[in-house]
């Protein structure tokens, strides 16, 4: 007789984490891993940040317990990040949250609360977006309604696409936004932009939910939170998504949270209680290691000092390898343009495929990670490409 389990329908692996088993096993010397998003330095090493290793020394000098910290996570953690993402002049009477495992955590959990609230509504996602965006949004039962985030052949925004589906969409509906650093695409909105954004979603009632997991790694931590006050700044609701993945360097230890923007401080408890309650069905209390870690750096003046150097010099090196690939072959210019760690190439899947077998280059599909790039791989990298082109 059959189990239960064998009434489950098969899944296919994730293609975007399948790549890391797939690089590892290649056994050519001269491999180029551009596939999962993790920062590399120039030696291709993803190093711990010394401030992110000096308050964890602190951490394990000073922390005397493992109890429980709560649902709502490290809660010093999360009130030091409010400036951080609202800038110094947060209403913060309107702004409730709570630490979430990693921004995928945070995800989840403000679809379950929108999906609480709004159980019928449409989360308008423009394409491209992140792999995981459409898993998530119907892990929560939410309809995922799509437009067009850029043109790959121009590598322009699609703003009118975006503007057009914001107009037709219905009054409660929810705008899924990258706040910085788009991925897969790089291509971000500029001020105008997002002016225009924030005026159409408070105009027609709709909700923002902005994922912010590259904060620092665009043009810097005021600019690349930019997006989001302004659009704080126009719609008296919406949510943020945050990640201190990338721009601490602690991906392991999934280090989230997720703000709320209410109306009012009443509306804001009272979905602050439910985002207590989904915590609790969810994970209970989150992992406390990182969000700690990410406090004593934000509550202490020479490591936050320390940290903000570190993040600069990332944010340079993909500067750097967007200006060095784009002086390599002049086609790929617009590189130069985009943020972040991602870019998405118009290759179709038997380019994809040859630069795989043929040059070792691993991609996540047409996505590369400028960060997997180093000065002694770009020429490689870019012949390899001239070869399947
Ligand atoms: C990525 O997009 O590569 C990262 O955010 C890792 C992930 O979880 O997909």
């Amino acid at each position: 007789m059959a189990g239960i389990w064998n009434r489950l329908e098969r899944q296919p692996p994730d293609a975007l984490l399948a790549i890391i088993g797939m690089f590892a096993a290649d056994p050519r010397p001269a491999k180029i891993d551009l596939g999962v998003g993790v920062y590399k330095d120039e030696a291709g090493r993803t190093p711990v940040f010394a401030a992110v290793k000096a308050a964890e020394e602190q951490l394990l000098a000073t922390q005397h317990t493992k109890a429980y910290v709560g649902p709502e996570g490290d809660i010093g953690y999360f009130r030091a990040l409010v400036p951080m993402v609202f800038g110094a002049d947060a209403p913060i009477e309107r702004i409730v949250g709570l630490q979430t495992t990693g921004g995928t955590g945070a995800l989840r959990m403000g679809s379950e609360l929108i999906a609480r609230a709004k159980p019928n509504a449409s989360v308008h996602v423009g394409e491209p977006t992140w792999a995981n965006h459409p898993p998530i949004i119907a892990a929560a039962r939410l309809t995922l309604t799509r437009h067009r985030h850029c043109d790959l052949a121009t590598q322009m925004l699609s703003i009118d696409a975006m503007l057009a589906a914001m107009a037709a969409a219905r009054e409660g509906d929810v705008v899924l936004l990258h706040g910085c650093c788009h991925n897969p695409t790089g291509i971000d909105l500029t001020r105008d932009q997002w002016e225009a954004v924030a005026r159409l979603c408070a105009e027609r009632g709709l909700l923002p939910f902005i994922d912010l997991a590259y904060q620092g790694l665009g043009d810097g931590l005021d600019a690349d939170a930019g997006g989001v006050r302004i659009m704080a700044r126009h719609c008296p609701e919406l949510l943020v998504a945050y990640s201190c993945d990338k721009n601490f360097g602690l991906y392991r230890e999934r280090v989230g949270a997720l703000f709320l923007l209410a109306r009012s401080a009443d509306e804001a408890s009272l979905a602050q209680s439910n985002m207590l309650s989904l915590a609790r069905a969810n994970w209970s209390m989150p992992p406390d290691h990182g969000a700690a870690v990410t406090r004593i750096v934000l509550e202490s003046g020479e490591l936050t000092a320390l940290w903000r150097a570190e993040l600069d010099e990332i944010r340079q090196r993909i500067g750097a390898m967007r200006e060095g690939l784009a002086a390599l072959d002049p086609t790929l210019a617009f590189l130069t343009a985009q943020k972040g760690m991602f870019s998405t190439l118009d290759l179709t899947p038997d380019q994809i495929r040859r630069l795989r077998e043929d040059h070792a280059v691993y991609t996540a599909g047409a996505r590369i990670n400028i960060a997997g790039l180093v000065p002694s791989n770009l020429a490689a990298f870019s012949a390899a490409l001239a070869a399947v082109g």
